[in-house]
This record gives C-alpha cells, sequence and structure tokens, in this order.
C-alpha cells in the first residue's frame, strides 16, 4: 500500500523569514507562497531531487497548526507525506485496521491538486501522516 515518500513538513512561525533560511543559507530553491484556506495553511515546497520539504505557515483563525505552533514556537517536524495509489482503498485498509483518520475521513484536495488524508499521530509511532494519492 505505501509508496515514496512525497514530502516532509516543517511548521513555521513566519514563513518569509522560513523561506529565506532554506533559500538563502540552504541554497534550495522555494517556490512561491500557496495560500490553502481549507487546510488553514499557506505552504511552500522545497524541491531536494529525491523527496520535497513543505513548509507550512498558519492562515486563517483555526489553523490546525496553531497549537502545534504553540508548543513548538520556533517551529518544527510536523507531518510526513507518503503517496498512495488509491486512497480511499488506502482509507478503508487502515480503518478496518483500526487507524483513525482525522477529520470527517473523506479525502480534502491538498497543495499538489492531489486527494489527501490525515492519520492519527497516537496510531503512527507519534508522527502525523499525510497520505497523497499518487
Ligand atoms: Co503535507
Amino acid at each position: 500500500m505505501l509508496g515514496r515518500l512525497n514530502h516532509v513538513a516543517i511548521a513555521v512561525p513566519d514563513l518569509a523569514a522560513a523561506t529565506a533560511v532554506y533559500r538563502d543559507t540552504l541554497g534550495a530553491k522555494v517556490t512561491q507562497p500557496q495560500t490553502l484556506p481549507e487546510h488553514g495553511v499557506t505552504v511552500v515546497f522545497i524541491d531536494t531531487v529525491n523527496t520535497k520539504i513543505e513548509l507550512l505557515e498558519p492562515l486563517g483563525e483555526n489553523s490546525p497548526i496553531a497549537a502545534f505552533l504553540e508548543k513548538n514556537p520556533a517551529g518544527g517536524m510536523h507531518h510526513i507525506c507518503y503517496e498512495v495509489d488509491d486512497i480511499i482503498v488506502s482509507r478503508d485498509r487502515l480503518k478496518a485496521a483500526g487507524a483513525r483518520i482525522l477529520g470527517d475521513g473523506d479525502p480534502k484536495i491538498g497543495a499538489h491538486g492531489k486527494p489527501v488524508l490525515f492519520l492519527h499521530p497516537k496510531d503512527f509511532l507519534g508522527t502525523l501522516v499525510e497520505l497523497e494519492q499518487a
């Protein structure tokens, strides 16, 4: 079921400052910011050839990463995203195995225009896992 690592996401309090760290200090190519109101975040991506890094900044009043940044004010690793061939088949298999899907359990469209789901960190070794249909 599990495919490639699509990205590792880092939540940050200031996307412009975080972009400067990756672009200027690390010499990486960083995409233009993309607002995702349905997910409550603004994101940029960094292509590291074999995978990507996603930098997330809170957007709006009820951002799902606001509480994380309260606990980690300097930012920190927020989730990892794996690709799957069929997100509905994967979701149903995980639910049958007792895993908890966040939200209403239905995929939303993610930053790459593809359906995504998030899995409860308590079921996956303390790590928030995103699944993206490849
Ligand atoms: Co992500």
